[in-house]
């Protein structure tokens, strides 16, 4: 009963997690959970294994030992058929935002709904307010190509919340971006944050970590030093 408990309040659980891509092991013996409604900056150097972990998640790819649990389950244990439904739960932010360059941003943040049955209309106007309230609401007709990185980032935000993923995972979506506009795009995510989405944001940037009130997972060498010296008290590690 306490472990069911445990498993509701943990949205990512990893135990002695250790990930060997072929002639390289990248990471090794990783426990840490994340629980609901918590937000975590994930660091390390170039190459420290950031978007590694983020696919263990999301099950890019499958741990080579230990344990990945996400919504309480063993991730290697989803059949390949049901993965789609499992990711539509895990909302993604990356660094190159992929957005497709002919159609409006409206219908990029569309499609994300549409691919999950929502019809044309419904999903068009969820995009219209969500682009609203990402600050775009005076670019709806415009194609990303015509957007600056910033603008094409919170279009990506956009996109990877409309389908209102119980965790939102950001690989480097602030790499291109000057201070002020990588701050606003941490404050979108705290206002997601705050209406209940857990966030995981790997970042480089010592800035952007100093200036917000998160702890942080930090890889090096492989493994995980957590920095909780910003911890508040929801937030656990194992
Ligand atoms: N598909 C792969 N096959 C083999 N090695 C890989 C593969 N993907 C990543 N690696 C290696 O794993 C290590 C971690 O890569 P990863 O992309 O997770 O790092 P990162 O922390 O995200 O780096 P960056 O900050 O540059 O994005 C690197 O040494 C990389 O070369
Ligand atoms: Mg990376």
């Amino acid at each position: 009963m306490a472990q069911m408990r445990q498993e509701m309040i943990e949205i990512v659980r990893f135990d002695q997690v250790g990930l060997r891509y072929p002639g390289r092991q990248v990471l090794q013996n990783l426990s840490f959970s994340l629980r609901i409604g918590s937000f975590h900056f994930l660091t390390g150097v170039s190459g420290a294994g950031k978007t590694s972990l983020l696919k263990l998640i999301y099950r890019g790819i499958i741990a080579t030992q230990g344990s990945v649990k996400v919504f309480g389950k063993d991730v290697s244990r989803i059949k390949t058929s049901t993965l789609p439904i499992f990711r539509q739960r895990i909302g993604l932010v990356l660094q190159e935002c992929s957005l497709l360059s002919h159609l409006n941003i409206v219908d990029n943040v569309a499609l994300a709904l549409t691919i999950t049955g929502a019809r044309l209309n419904m999903a068009r106007g969820q995009a219209i307010e969500l682009l609203q309230w990402a600050g775009l609401g005076d670019y709806l007709k415009s194609k990303p190509t015509t957007l600056s990185d910033g603008q094409k980032q919170r279009v990506a935000i956009a996109r990877a919340v409309i389908t209102r993923p119980l965790i939102l995972l950001a690989d480097e979506p602030t790499g291109h971006l000057d201070h002020d506009a990588a701050t606003r795009l941490v404050h979108l995510f705290q206002e997601l944050n705050r209406i209940g989405t857990t966030i995981l944001f790997a970042t480089h940037s010592r800035t952007l970590v100093a200036d917000f009130p998160y702890p942080e997972l930090h890889l090096s060498h492989g493994q995980l030093i957590t920095n909780s010296s910003h911890q508040s008290g929801s937030r656990s590690y194992a």
